[in-house]
């Protein structure tokens, strides 16, 4: 960039070592010589942020730069973007699906639908008190405010985006509207003042914040009797890689019948090793003991019994790598009830319309081969698939991170309806602890392949928390507001072919002690409330006083 300015080779890299140090890139110097695949997410962000800032830009444009990166290494990034556009006094347009991070980092919101902005004004209030019917949708599919599978569902948007191209007269959004007039279907809204410095293209602004549901709120009666005892239990489960590394390193859990048990943990940490070793798709190392029901599984898919390949299943984060391009839905959702459960005939064509209609797939999709269907769709059928031959045990791996948040709301309030219908017990991972808090009873945290704590959903995110789950969670963005008191991790997870001895978190660790236990020691996971166990030196009672009391210092040490 700098060349390209003009500035000859000498001063060119001099400038560049100096911008690198501006976005807080650790050892400039070093990086400089690296290549793009050598550096971590977070890194490559910081780099691609130098160079647009290297022309001095008056306005920054920003694409969903935090899309791909963990929210710790998100908060991070936001951080030194807010700071870089104090110092340059740049402009900056953010553009992003998550609604938490415009909250976070902007002044006034834009809201685009099919290619017009429909909705645009200060992003408190936007988010606040909406008055675009699709801007009040997209914030009701959004978990917040406490709720939860047991108490509501989420609200989704009818129907699919206009496919590009297609060209509408009237209102882009009256195929999904709740409000539509027909007047919105010949004439397109201007946009409406409607007060503070906020438009609206809406004929029917006013109404729009009683925008009728899709979705009820209710939860259908419980069909079964709750949480049951252990249904798959892992003991000292370890797996080390070649180059060992150790991407789970004695970790002990159980998951109960009937309940979702939320894996959360940054990026490395180990949770997709977990569900792999689960399913029978990762060996896990000697020693390992991995029981459903009490009974040991063979660590190799392709050795366990029919019975086993029914019980325990699979949603993989990107639905492709569960669907063979070559078969029809149709074929694609039959195979496991022929195969696993044995149907045929009758019971077969009667199980495949249940099957379809509690994804909301339509006859029409059966024809279909998976290239002709959007992500939702594909997710939908893979999650039809996991679920034909009713499973004991559901894994979801990130099932919805690759959808946008209408369609995501659809599969959650469908993992909570079949949960609630058929008794399916969920191992659910994802990086995203809105979602985890949403329809989780019990949660994990992994960090570097051990279990930091686990105890239950609401009584973990309310805390006394562990320093890790603790920087994880104030980490996050809120759409209801920000917490006053973060707490900002130091750096990326280490490389688990070399953890740190010790407390394996005292690397980045806010709370570390100064007396030198917690890089010696590593502390045992210890039950400090009933079914609440935390892996720290420090007792839940000082952890209590010190997330009550004082925000944590942000350099690791509180010495
Ligand atoms: N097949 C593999 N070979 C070598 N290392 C692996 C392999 N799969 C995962 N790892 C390593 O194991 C660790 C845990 O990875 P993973 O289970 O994918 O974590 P997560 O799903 O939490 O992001 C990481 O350090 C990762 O690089
Ligand atoms: S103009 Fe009509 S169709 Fe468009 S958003 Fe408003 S009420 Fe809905
Ligand atoms: S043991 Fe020490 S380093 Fe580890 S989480 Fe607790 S305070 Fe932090
Ligand atoms: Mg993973």
């Amino acid at each position: 960039m700098y060349e390209i300015a003009g500035l000859g080779h000498k001063t060119a890299l001099e400038r560049t070592e100096a911008m690198l140090r501006k976005v807080q890139i650790a050892d400039p110097g070093r990086v400089m010589d690296r290549y793009p695949h050598q550096l971590s997410g977070g890194m490559a962000q910081r780099a691609v942020i130098a160079m647009a800032l290297a022309a001095s830009p008056s306005l920054l444009i920003l694409d969903e730069p935090t899309t791909a990166l963990d929210a710790t290494v998100e908060a991070e990034v936001l951080d030194l973007v807010a700071a870089l556009r104090r110092e340059f006094d740049t402009s900056v347009l953010f553009i992003s699906h998550n609604l938490a991070v415009i909250a976070k980092m902007c002044d006034r919101v834009g809201v685009l639908y099919a290619g017009e902005l429909v909705e645009e004004g200060p992003a408190r209030q936007v988010f606040d008190d909406p008055r675009h019917p699709y801007t009040v949708g997209l914030l009701r599919c959004i978990p917040r405010r406490g709720q939860r599978k047991d108490r509501d569902r989420l609200d989704t948007i009818p129907g699919f985006l206009p496919a590009p191209g297609h060209s509408l007269s009237g209102c882009v959004f009256a195929p999904r509207c709740a409000l539509v007039q027909d007047r919105c279907r010949s004439e397109s809204p201007p946009f409406f003042d409607v007060g503070d410095l906020r438009t609206a293209r809406c004929f029917y602004h006013e109404q729009a914040p009683e925008l009728p549901r899709a979705t009820p709120s209710s939860v259908p009666a419980l069909a079964t009797d709750g949480i049951g005892g252990p249904l798959v239990e892992v003991e000292g489960l370890s797996k080390t890689f070649a180059g060992g590394v150790q991407a789970l390193a004695g970790v002990d859990l159980a998951v109960h019948r009937g309940e979702t048990l939320g894996l959360v943990g940054e990026s490395g940490s180990g949770k997709t090793t977990l569900a792999r070793v689960l399913l029978g798709l990762t060996a896990p190392d000697q020693g390992s003991v991995v029981t459903l029901e009490g009974k040991p599984l063979n660590a190799d898919a392709r050795r366990r019994p029919r019975e086993i390949l029914r019980a325990l299943q699979i949603v993989f984060q990107n639905p492709d790598s569960a669907l063979n391009r070559r078969h029809t839905v149709r074929s694609l959702i039959s195979r496991p009830l022929t195969r696993l459960a044995g149907l045929s005939g009758t019971a077969l064509r009667d199980r495949l319309e249940e099957l379809i209609a509690s994804v909301r797939l339509e006859d029409r999709h059966l024809a279909l081969r998976p290239g002709q269907l959007s992500g939702g769709l594909k997710q939908r059928v893979a999650i039809a698939r996991a679920f034909g031959a009713r499973p004991d045990v559901v894994v979801c791996d990130e099932p919805t991170s690759a959808l946008d948040v209408s369609v995501q709301a659809a599969i959650l309030n469908l993992l909570a309806d079949l949960q609630q219908q058929e008794h399916a017990t969920y191992l659910f991972i994802s990086h995203d602890l809105g979602l985890v808090r949403y329809l989780s009873d019990r949660i994990v945290v992994l960090y570097l392949g051990r279990v930091m704590e686990v105890g239950p959903a609401e009584t973990v995110f309310t805390g006394p928390h562990h320093p890790y789950t603790e920087a994880l969670f104030s980490a996050v963005p809120s759409l209801d507001g920000q917490r006053p008191d973060r707490i900002r991790l130091q750096g990326e997870i280490p490389s688990a072919a070399d953890p740190p001895g010790g407390c394996v978190f005292h690397t980045r660790c806010p709370r570390r002690l100064s007396t030198g236990i917690c890089e010696s020691t590593e502390p045992p996971l210890l039950e400090e409330e009933p079914g609440h166990l935390i892996r720290c030196h420090i007792p839940i009672t000082e952890l209590r006083q010190l997330q009550l009391n004082e925000p944590a210092p942000s350099q690791g040490g509180s010495a």
